[in-house]
């Protein structure tokens, strides 16, 4: 199933709650958008779309006009699908000739002033792009930079990159062998923002997809593990918690995707029952990419008999 404004903005604010935030505020239009959805689903329907829904296209395929789909009963507007509709449609980036390290290039710098993203106002301006070996089997892709990661200017370099960076030394990796992004390239803002970060929102994730998708397509990697819900939602355009999305592997353009917890939520529940459920998932990565396992990896996290 694709993803709805309702399940991306219950994941948006779960992801708050996973960062410890108990309060938000809300602008007059959101609001309003919500009273929307709330007298809509009082009534028995859904929130009228602004625009029809259209059949999910590939997500490296040019966006077919967007038309009502067959199936959608009339009277009852489907609920915009939002990532497959708005996908930037792939010519919209035409990759120059050239090697791989060619193409990242174009594609940082493309970022860099990347209008869809820039227009939104709700970005930092420190692009931070991604890390690692281009030329890897293994592609770990995850939300959006925050404080640390801004400084540096690289990816999963605070709290959150440590844990990331055991469980690759686990894996018996390292960061160096494997390619590691964001789905948001930009950290997100807040008012008097200092070391405090924020999930990205769903238009942020919107704006900034096709940028991925092109990283995706340049790395070829023949594995992508998304870290944490934000990743997995709008890579896959799937809606659905973590919980319900692990486990096992989905297809991206005839790429395995792997779903697994955000690092930040091993920071937060550091119990070996959920440090064994992300590493099931890493055992799951490492047998599908054919990588030697040894008999004390795949016990790691177990509980003692
Ligand atoms: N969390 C992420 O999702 N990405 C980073 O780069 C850092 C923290």
């Amino acid at each position: 199933m694709s993803a709805t404004p309702n399940s991306l903005f219950r994941h948006y604010l779960d992801s708050l709650i996973q960062q410890g935030t108990t309060r938000t505020s809300l602008t007059d239009e959101a609001r309003n958008v919500l009273r929307t959805w709330y007298v809509a689903s009082r009534q028995g329907g859904r929130p009228a779309a602004s625009a029809p829904a259209s059949p999910e296209p590939p997500p490296l395929q040019a966006a077919a006009p967007a038309s009502a789909p067959a199936s959608a009963p009339a009277g009852k507007p489907e609920p915009p699908e939002l990532f497959p509709q708005n996908r930037e449609p792939a010519s919209a980036i035409t990759l120059p000739e050239g090697t791989m390290e060619d193409k990242l290039q174009y594609l940082r710098n493309l970022a860099q002033n990347w209008k869809p993203a820039r227009e939104l106002n709700s970005l930092r301006d420190t692009m931070v792009f991604a890390t690692g070996n281009p030329h890897t089997k293994l592609m770990l892709i995850g939300e959006a930079p925050g404080y640390y990661e801004e400084v540096q200017q690289e990816p999963f370099v605070g709290r959150a990159g440590e844990k990331l960076n055991q469980i690759l030394r686990a894996m018996g990796l390292s960061r160096d062998m494997v390619y590691i992004s964001n789905i948001v390239k930009f950290r997100p803002a807040l008012p008097n923002q200092r070391t405090n970060n924020r999930a990205p929102t769903p238009e942020e994730i919107e704006a900034c997809l096709p940028i991925i998708m092109h990283e995706i397509r340049v790395i070829q990697p023949k594995m992508i593990v998304a870290l944490g819900g934000t990743a997995a939602v709008g890579l896959l355009g799937e809606q659905g918690s973590v919980s319900s999305m692990r486990g096992r592997f989905h297809d991206l353009n005839g790429i395995p995707v792997r779903v697994t917890y955000h690092p930040s939520y091993l920071l937060r529940s550091d119990s070996p029952r959920e440090k064994r459920k992300v590493w099931e998932d890493m055992l799951a990565v490492m047998e599908r990419l054919d990588m030697p396992i040894s008999e004390k990896q795949r016990g790691y996290f177990l509980p003692r008999a």
